[in-house]
């Protein structure tokens, strides 16, 4: 039996907009936040504390997070790299970080400049430092199927990586598709490997959907009980260090499916798609989640 309920988490805000050619005004990232905890999100990952000079587009993190007229429930997250992310993060108080590690050794060297067992060492300290003030610490594993670089990425691979992070004290860790060429046996037996180390509600699938997968691997992941899962209001997104890769699975989508099942996710449908057509217009862009797409032409 699927999961009853299932929580998505938003990565717009910081998922989408890090991939943005065009600046972005803090006002308009601040007012996307705002509507989507307006249509019932609980989770948004707002913004990272990445260095400038890689990501110039999250550059107004501190006033992004200022800027943001919380919501009693809504939980809101950042990513965060090493202790100087951690240190410049906890000024704006977030409820959640993220430390973000990769399955494919090219790829942690593309993203974070350093090697997988290197980026463990960074996070450690900013583990501790979290959990201490009381934050919770979510791990990213990207490239948990595939990698621009090495290609294929073997389930052992998201296996160590989910023991080092359990080891250094992360909470949970989501299981990122990267580039979106995973396929949904695939993502199960990541998700599994992932599984050998913390408990199903403590796993999130993260997926992008170049390949026109995600919402097959979404279904593939609610049949292992997993309930939680990363997307990204419109499709917005990328990732700036995995060429050619698209955003992630429409929040949109995953919502209609989730409520097509029976399963409920606390989202008002139409006030998300709202949201999207906000950021969409704001960026001058067609919408990239074919739910809103096919009830905005009705
Ligand atoms: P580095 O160059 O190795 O870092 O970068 P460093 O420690 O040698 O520092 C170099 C300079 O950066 C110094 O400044 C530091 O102060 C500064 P300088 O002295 O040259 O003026 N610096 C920072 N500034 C602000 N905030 C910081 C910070 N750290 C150092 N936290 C680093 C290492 C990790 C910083 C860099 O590689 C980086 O910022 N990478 C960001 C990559 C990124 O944001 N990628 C996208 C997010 S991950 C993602 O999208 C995947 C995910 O969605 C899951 C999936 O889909 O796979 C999560
Ligand atoms: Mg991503």
């Amino acid at each position: 039996t699927l999961p009853s309920r299932v929580t998505l988490v938003e990565v717009g805000p910081r998922d989408g907009l890090q991939n943005e050619k065009q600046a972005v005004p803090a006002a308009t990232k601040i007012e996307l936040v705002h509507r989507l905890q307006a249509a019932g999100l609980r989770e948004i990952e707002v913004t990272s504390f990445v260095s400038p000079k890689w990501v110039p587009q999250m550059a107004d993190n501190a006033e992004v997070m200022a800027g943001v007229q919380r919501q009693s429930g809504v939980r809101y997250s950042v990513l965060t790299p090493n202790l100087k992310g951690w240190e410049a993060a906890a000024l704006t108080q977030p409820d959640e970080i993220v430390v973000f590690g990769a399955a494919s050794e090219a790829f942690s060297q593309k993203n974070i400049n350093c090697s997988i067992a290197e980026s463990i060492e960074r996070f450690a300290p900013v583990v501790q430092a979290a959990r201490a003030a009381g934050v919770k610490v979510r791990g990213a594993i990207s490239c948990a199927v595939g990698c621009p670089y090495e290609g294929d990425i073997a389930p052992e691979r998201v296996e160590l990586v989910a023991r080092l992070m359990a080891q250094i004290g992360v909470q949970h860790v989501g299981v990122a598709d990267t580039i979106g060429v995973g396929t949904p046996r695939k993502v199960q037996r990541a998700l599994e490997a992932a599984l050998k180390h913390y408990p199903l509600a403590e796993v999130s699938g993260h997926f992008h959907d170049t390949y026109g997968q995600a919402l097959s691997n979404v279904y593939a992941s609610l049949e292992l009980g997993i309930s939680t899962f990363d997307t990204s209001v419109s499709g917005l997104g990328g990732c700036p260090y995995a060429k050619g890769a698209t955003g992630n699975v429409p929040t949109e989508d995953v919502a209609y499916l989730l409520h097509g099942l029976g399963i409920d996710t606390g989202i008002n449908l139409d006030a998300l798609i709202d949201a999207g057509v906000f950021i969409r217009e704001a960026l001058g862009q067609p919408t990239g989640s074919r739910v809103a797409r096919a009830l905005l032409s009705k």
